[in-house]
């Protein structure tokens, strides 16, 4: 019993020393609302002007821009509205901004997610266009052709990707084939050119996995970041503490000294 009180002791010891260097958890984790939009962890709010933002608490890659009230994420070489994150199903709905609110829209590029921890939805299906073809593809495909897209004598196609029958090199007739994800549930098969515009407006999912690196911050209850400057990982604590990469063992760690990096390595 009185072994126990002196642990007790010694824990409230503990967190007062510990309380009295900081608040609770990182005011760079706390939730911001960004229009109808929840931003917390693993994602966090991106300033436009990232050179004053040397840490974060989030995953790398996960930061979003709240512009004008409209939550923005970009990946490599394409801008996204953040139509909605889902923290529970770990998904993550997005419109690719150049399309956004267009009848017609013509993308300009295919998603990247490059090594981003973020996976397609298998709720998805790709489109496949064609843009400004100059001759007709060998085999007439005239449904495929989208109206509202073309000029002159040049066409525009798109296909349900990999079903673009037996159409030889079309990159040889066409000015650029983009690669456009969208849910499957908005498109119908049998009228693509109808179609694809309120799909890309709908946008399409991605899920989000853990960072390997972030497993064992997260596993102790902290929140993974990372500091940019000095390109390190970050784990911030419920305490207030900020640590390198666990919110466990620094306890035993203050109290015995003893090193317990290696104890979850197996
Ligand atoms: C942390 O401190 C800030 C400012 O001192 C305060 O606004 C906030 O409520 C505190 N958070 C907690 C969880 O105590
Ligand atoms: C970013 O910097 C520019 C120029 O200094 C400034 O006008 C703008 O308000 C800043 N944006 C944010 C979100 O702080
Ligand atoms: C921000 O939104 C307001 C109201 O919706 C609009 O009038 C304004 O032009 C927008 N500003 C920018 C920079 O998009
Ligand atoms: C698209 O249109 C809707 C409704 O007209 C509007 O609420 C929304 O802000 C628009 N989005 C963009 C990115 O302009
Ligand atoms: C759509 O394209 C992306 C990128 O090429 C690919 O990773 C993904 O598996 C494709 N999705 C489907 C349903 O084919
Ligand atoms: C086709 O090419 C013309 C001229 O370069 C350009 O203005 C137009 O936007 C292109 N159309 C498509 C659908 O890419
Ligand atoms: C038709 O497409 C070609 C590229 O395939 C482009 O060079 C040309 O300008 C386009 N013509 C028109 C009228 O847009
Ligand atoms: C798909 O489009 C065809 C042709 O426009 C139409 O007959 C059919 O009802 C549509 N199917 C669905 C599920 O909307
Ligand atoms: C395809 O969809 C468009 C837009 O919903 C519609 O106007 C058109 O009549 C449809 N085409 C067919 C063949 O049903």
């Amino acid at each position: 019993m009185s072994q126990f009180l002196s642990y007790l002791l010694i824990l409230s010891f503990f967190f007062f020393f510990v309380n009295s260097l900081g608040n609770n958890s990182s005011p760079l984790c706390q939730l911001h609302n960004c229009g109808d939009v929840n931003i917390r962890y693993p994602f966090w709010v991106l300033n436009e002007n990232a050179s004053d933002q040397q840490q974060y608490c989030g995953y790398k890659g996960f930061g979003v821009m709240c512009l004008n009230g409209t939550a923005v994420l970009e990946l490599a070489g394409g801008r996204y509205h953040v139509k909605d994150i889902n923290y529970d199903d770990y998904t993550l709905a997005l419109v690719d901004i150049d399309v956004s609110n267009q009848t017609c829209p013509r993308a300009r590029h295919s998603v990247s997610l490059e090594t981003l921890p973020l996976k397609y939805s298998s709720m998805n299906l790709n489109l496949s266009f064609y843009f400004n073809c100059t001759s007709d593809p060998p085999i007439p495909v005239p449904s495929n052709s989208i109206q509202c897209l073309n000029i002159g004598s040049n066409r525009s196609y798109v296909f349900v990707e990999n079903r673009e029958t037996e159409v030889n090199d079309w990159s040889k007739n066409c000015e650029e084939k983009v690669v456009v994800t969208v849910r499957k549930t908005q498109i119908n098969m049998t009228n693509l050119t109808g179609g694809f515009g309120r799909a890309m407006n709908d946008g399409f999912v991605l899920d989000w996995e853990t960072v390997k690196d972030c497993v064992t911050c997260e596993s102790s209850e902290g929140y993974c970041g990372y500091n940019a400057a000095a390109e390190e990982y970050l784990c911030f604590c419920n305490d207030g503490s900020t640590n390198s990469n666990s919110c466990k063992g620094m306890l035993s760690l203050i109290l015995m000294g003893t090193d317990t990096h290696d104890s979850n390595s197996t």
